[in-house]
Parts: C-alpha cells; sequence; structure tokens
C-alpha cells in the first residue's frame, strides 16, 4: 500500500492499520517541524523495497548491479565526507552531566533540544519523510523492543528492512499505547522549490544524539551507517545500554556463536571486539580441515542483548535480522560463509564498481586491471588509491547466512557459556588470557585497548582504551557501566547462578616488518577450542600475572605449521611493556575516578604486584 500524503493533517494522514494516537500525533509534530512535502508510512514489503530501490536508481543515490553477477543487488557511493561514524558529534545528553560520564560527548538537554530545533526546522523541505516502524529482537518477544525512526533517507528505509523486523506488523504490535523509542533522522539538506536533489545528501553540520531519561534519538546530518540507521548502535547500544541499567540487563558490542564440538557438546560464546576488529568473522568462522568434527553457527555479529535467566544461567539474543559488515578483507578464505551470504540481495556501500557491473574491494581477490572507485574515479592496481573505501559496508539480511543458528530467532535466546574480549594490539597483549575469577575479567574487558579503525571518523591506527569494545556506544557513564556488570556477576552468583567465563584475546600481533604473526580468521578455531576445552576442564594453561595462559603443547596444531618460538612471541608476558600497559589503565582509571568501582583498583592492585614478583 502506497500511503503518501500531504503532511498537513492532525494525525498525519496515517493509514488505517496504524492505530496508536501517541504514534500520529508525534508523526505530525515532527512533520510540522521538519516541513516535508510528504509523508510516506512505511509498511516493509518487498514492493516498497523495490519501488524505493528503483526510484533511488534513478536519483543516482544507487546503481543496480549486474543481475547475472549479483542478482536484486545495488551499489551506493556517498558523499566523501559522509563515510563513518562520527565519534566528536555523538552526545549522551543526560539531565546530570555525571550521568553521560568523562567518556562521553555532553551539552545540557534544554541546549541541545533548542539547537536541534533550530536544525530540524523546515530540514526535510522538499524530500519525503518516511515513517519506519522497527522492532529490535523477533516481533511481539518479551526482549524485544520496538523503535519508530522518522527519517527523510530513502536509503535508510532500505537499510532498515535488511537490517531489523521493520513494517507494518510492527503496529500489530504496539497496538493503540504500545512503548515504542521515537528516532527522528534527518541527511540535513532541504531542498528548495525545483532545487535538483544529490546523490548522497548530507551536511557538514553532524549532531548524533541522544536523550537517555526520555528514551529518544536524534541525528542530523549523515546518512552513513551507525549515524543514520538508528536501531543499530544509537538505539540497541547506547539507548539500550540506560534500559539494561534500569532493568538488570546488558546490552553489549558483541558477536553471539554457537559451537558444536566433535561429540555433538554444542556452547555458546559471546565475544566484543571493537568496530572492524573481527566480529563478522569470528561470528561466521569455518574452522580449519585438520579440526574435524568442529562447527560453528552465527546468532549474530555486532549487537547481544543479554539477560539472567530463571535458571541463573545469561541468556543473549541477536537485536538484528541483518549485517552492516566491512566489506574490505573479506573472501572466499577469510570469511566463505560471509562471501556466500553476499551472492544476491545487497546493498553496498562505496565498494568498487566492476566493468561487468560487479563489485571489488581490497582483499576480495586480484585486482581487475580497471574499477571505477568508490567515488566514481577511473581506477587501475597502479593509480596508489584504494579503490574501496576501508569502511566500505554491506548490507544483508541474516537468512542469507548459511552458517546462522537454527535459534537465531529465539525469543528466549541462547544460553552463553564465555564472554571473549579482544582488542588490536600489535604488541604486548597475548593471544589468549582466562580471567581467573568474573571480578578479573571485568577488569580486562574494563581496560582493553585497541588501535583505532576505518569504521569511526579521526585518526587511524592509534591505541586508545576501548572498554568492553563499548567506548563509542555506552550511553551513560562508563563507571557505572563497570559497576553494572559487577553487581550482575555478583547477582548471579548469590542466586546460586553460573557465570560464563571471561577470556582475552589479540590476534593482531605484528612482526618486525609489520606482518600478523598469528594466522588468525579460521585458525582461531584451535583458540577456541582451548577455551571450550578449559570450561570442561579438559585443557591445561599456565598462569601468569594477568591470568592463565596456553603453553604451546595445550594447543591443537595439526595441519598447522606454527612453530614454538612464534607462540612464545605472540603469548609471552613482557615485563617492561606490561608496566608501561598498567600505567595506560591507571591513566583510565584517573579519567574515570568519579564513580570508579574500587573493586577493580584492588584488582589492578594485585595485577601489578604479581607483575613485580
Ligand atoms: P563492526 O561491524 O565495525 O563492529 O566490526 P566487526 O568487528 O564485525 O569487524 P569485521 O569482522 O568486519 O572486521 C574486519 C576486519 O578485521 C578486516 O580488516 C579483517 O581482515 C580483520 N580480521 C578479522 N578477523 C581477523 C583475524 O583473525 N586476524 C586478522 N589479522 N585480521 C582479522
Ligand atoms: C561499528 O562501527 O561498530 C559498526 C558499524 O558496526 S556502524 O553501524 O556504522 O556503527
Ligand atoms: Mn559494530
Amino acid at each position: 500500500m502506497n500511503a503518501a500524503v500531504s503532511p498537513s493533517t492532525q494525525d498525519a494522514n496515517a493509514p488505517t492499520w496504524v492505530r496508536h494516537a501517541r504514534l500520529k500525533a508525534w508523526v505530525a509534530e515532527i512533520a510540522a517541524l521538519t516541513q516535508p512535502d510528504r509523508i510516506e508510512w512505511c509498511d516493509g514489503s518487498q514492493e516498497e523495497y523495490d519501488r524505493l530501490c528503483d526510484m533511488m536508481v534513478k536519483a543516482g543515490t544507487l546503481r543496480r548491479l549486474n543481475p547475472e553477477k549479483r542478482p536484486n543487488s545495488f551499489l551506493a557511493w556517498s558523499d566523501p565526507s559522509d563515510v563513518a561514524r562520527v565519534e566528536d558529534r555523538t552526545y549522551i545528553c543526560s539531565e546530570n552531566k555525571d550521568d553521560a560520564g568523562p567518556t562521553n560527548n555532553w551539552i545540557e538537554p534544554a541546549e541541545m533540544r533548542g539547537t536541534l530545533n533550530g536544525l530540524f526546522e523546515g530540514c526535510m523541505r522538499g524530500r519525503t519523510l518516511y515513517v519506519i516502524p522497527f522492532s529490535m529482537g523477533p516481533l511481539g518477544s518479551p526482549i524485544a523492543h520496538i523503535g519508530v525512526e522518522l527519517s527523510d533517507s530513502p536509503y535508510v528505509v532500505v537499510n532498515m528492512r535488511l537490517m531489523t523486523r521493520m513494517g507494518r506488523k510492527v503496529y500489530d504490535v504496539l497496538g493503540e499505547d504500545g512503548e515504542f523509542v521515537p528516532c527522528v533522522h534527518t541527511v540535513g539538506k532541504p531542498l528548495a522549490a525545483g532545487e535538483a536533489d544529490v546523490p548522497w545528501p548530507c551536511n557538514d553540520t553532524k549532531y548524533i544524539v541522544h536523550f537517555p531519561e526520555t528514551r529518544e534519538i536524534w541525528s542530523y546530518g549523515s546518512g552513513y551507517g551507525g549515524n543514520a540507521l538508528l536501531g543499530k548502535k544509537c538505539f540497541a547500544l547506547r539507548i539500550a545500554s540506560n534500559m539494561g541499567r534500569d532493568e538488570g540487563w546488558l546490552a553489549e558490542h558483541m558477536l553471539i556463536l554457537g559451537v558444536t564440538s566433535p561429540e555433538g557438546r554444542k556452547m555458546h560464546v559471546a565475544a566484543a571486539f571493537p568496530s572492524a576488529c573481527g566480529k563478522t568473522n569470528f561470528a561466521m568462522l569455518i574452522p580449519p580441515a585438520s579440526l574435524p568434527g568442529w562447527k560453528i553457527s552465527t546468532i549474530g555479529d555486532d549487537i547481544a542483548w543479554i539477560k539472567p535467566g530463571q535458571d541463573g544461567r545469561l541468556y543473549a539474543i541477536n537485536p538484528e535480522a541483518g549485517y552492516f559488515g566491512v566489506a574490505p578483507g573479506t573472501n572466499e578464505k577469510t570469511n566463505f560463509n560471509c562471501m556466500a551470504s553476499l551472492r544476491e540481495n545487497v546493498l553496498f556501500t562505496n565498494v568498487a564498481l566492476t566493468d561487468d557491473g560487479d563489485v571489488w574491494w581490497e582483499g576480495m581477490g586480484p585486482a581487475p586491471a580497471h574499477l571505477v572507485d568508490w567515488q566514481g574515479k577511473d581506477w587501475t592496481p597502479d593509480s596508489g588509491r584504494k579503490a574501496a573505501h576501508p569502511n566500505a559496508r554491506f548490507t544483508v539480511s541474516a537468512e542469507q547466512n548459511p552458517a546462522i543458528d537454527e535459534a537465531w530467532n529465539d525469543p528466549e535466546g541462547v544460553a552463553i557459556d564465555a564472554f571473549i574480549f579482544g582488542g588490536r594490539r600489535s604488541s604486548t597483549v597475548p593471544l589468549v588470557t582466562e580471567a581467573r575469577d568474573w571480578v578479573e575479567g571485568v577488569y580486562m574487558a574494563a581496560t582493553m585497548g585497541s588501535e583505532t579503525t576505518a569504521a569511526a571518523a579521526g585518526a587511524q591506527g592509534v591505541v586508545r582504551r576501548d572498554p568492553f569494545a563499548m567506548l563509542p556506544f555506552c550511553g551513560y557513564n562508563m563507571s557505572d557501566y563497570f559497576s553494572h556488570w559487577l553487581k550482575l556477576g555478583e547477582r548471579v552468583e548469590a542466586a546460586g547462578g553460573k557465570l560464563p567465563s571471561i577470556f582475552c584475546v589479540n590476534w593482531f600481533q605484528t612482526d618486525e616488518n609489520g606482518k600478523f604473526v598469528w594466522p588468525g580468521f579460521g585458525e582461531n578455531m584451535r583458540v577456541l577450542k582451548w577455551m571450550l576445552e578449559r570450561l570442561q576442564g579438559q585443557a591445561q594453561g599456565e598462569e601468569n600475572a594477568f591470568g592463565v595462559t596456553p603453553r604451546y603443547d595445550d594447543l591443537t596444531w595439526d595441519g598447522l605449521d606454527f612453530d614454538r618460538a612464534r607462540f612464545e612471541r605472540i603469548t609471552h608476558v613482557d615485563a617492561s611493556a606490561w608496566r608501561s600497559e598498567l600505567q595506560l589503565h591507571d591513566a583510565l582509571f584517573e579519567q574515570l575516578s568519579n564513580r570508579l568501582p574500587a573493586q577493580l583498583r584492588d584488582v589492578k592492585q594485585r595485577l601489578a604486584q604479581r607483575l613485580e614478583n
């Protein structure tokens, strides 16, 4: 049904299937502020998706790929100034500055509302306001939460259809007065009468704003990824982390996978790695042939909502329904399942176009002799530039993943046996360390460092503390977030429940030539296997200052030529490097000192002492 109407009326001319008076009044209010030419109530149908894609092809926003090579798939090239999340333009506008904490940008809510009102006034002129209803988590499930995004970007509509459960069915769940998180998004480029549009409208001024107390999201000026697909980082992490703190659960930047042993025993692992540090790869891992019988299945690749269950275990669901994954570096060897997911029905953004109408990116395979790069320019292998932007991405429905877990849609979630935390560190941090207990695990996660990547605008390759891989995504005070993790652990233990083990990994140590020492990707199964055997009390390791690390002979090496010397290199704890590292932990704790839980300082003391012994 095409419900496009003029936006003048009180209920924004909502179709009859929308029965929620407060929602209709809110849409009318935002339309009065933003002044779009028309309102379109999205129903999430295939017809709507196809129509919007066709429209964007005509407008030059999308290019249809060769249907023989990549059926029903499209390529978008963004404005070169709008290619990643903008962390320095992201705000947590809590009433009290300390509730946002020292790691978040904060502006007084009243002042921010004034700024936003000015920016949003008339910002959709000449455009259509799309009403996008979506559910994070299976529709109607008790753990799911609903959002409604109002956006003037049809690119956002089609991406949201792949990334979330989007469409008319959401209104059945909402009924007449259900709760929803209001999300307002504009590219910030109104059109004057008769003014021609550009392929990727956006604005140099950008604001990604969260009001945690009223659970609202306002996003201005960007059409890209997490800046614009508001169900993802803005809702499922920044707002949901607030919900989780209030209600006793966790919203985390974690993949979730199922791993089945050759004996048929199944376990579940949730792993937090910072942006562009390997979550999608790990979630779809194919074990090497030399480890027969092991199997990995994907529940999620980016976000986990985790709740304590009646039985004292932690249950995780993936609130998303699709993958918005990094394209560069993905190939049949590094991630076969991912490549298989991308055969059709894909939206690509900022990858290169081949002469036969398909896509290419760095690390996909041999470079073709000629391409059109992500900026629309001719490209040859000797042109000295990247053909795809390093943060080029694909959007695809999770249903297309051949390794999807049978429980990925289960509203109950899966019981987590282990948490893994891992940063991108060229030195210092060993391949894998098991924390001795929950508090030490929380310490490891809290003090994790990682080199920055192209997933966020700004300097790249700089080591920064990225606690729990949540630095850009925690919607409240980071110290309170640490306390929340500690309290959750105490509560589960007090109730006689079983907490997951916690491990810390680093796939990214490099040698003197800058090459990765550890082969990574499928070979990470060897490390995962050791962890699972530890959980069952079957594998050995050696205790060091920080926890337990495997010795060379504790891992299975069948089929992999990786010698003792190299293993030593990436597992040994260098005391002088760690003394410097602990100073960085101190600096983090100094920054967070206001509300930092004392337990973490105690752990720090103990570790420092162990290191000296
Ligand atoms: P977001 O979607 O940004 O949250 O990130 P993600 O963690 O899902 O990132 P993704 O899995 O797409 O990571 C992509 C980058 O990590 C690529 O550059 C990969 O080549 C690299 N990568 C993934 N796994 C490994 C590994 O085991 N070893 C090495 N060296 N690189 C890896
Ligand atoms: C990340 O940056 O962690 C992502 C991509 O998963 S985005 O959705 O743009 O945040
Ligand atoms: Mn992410």
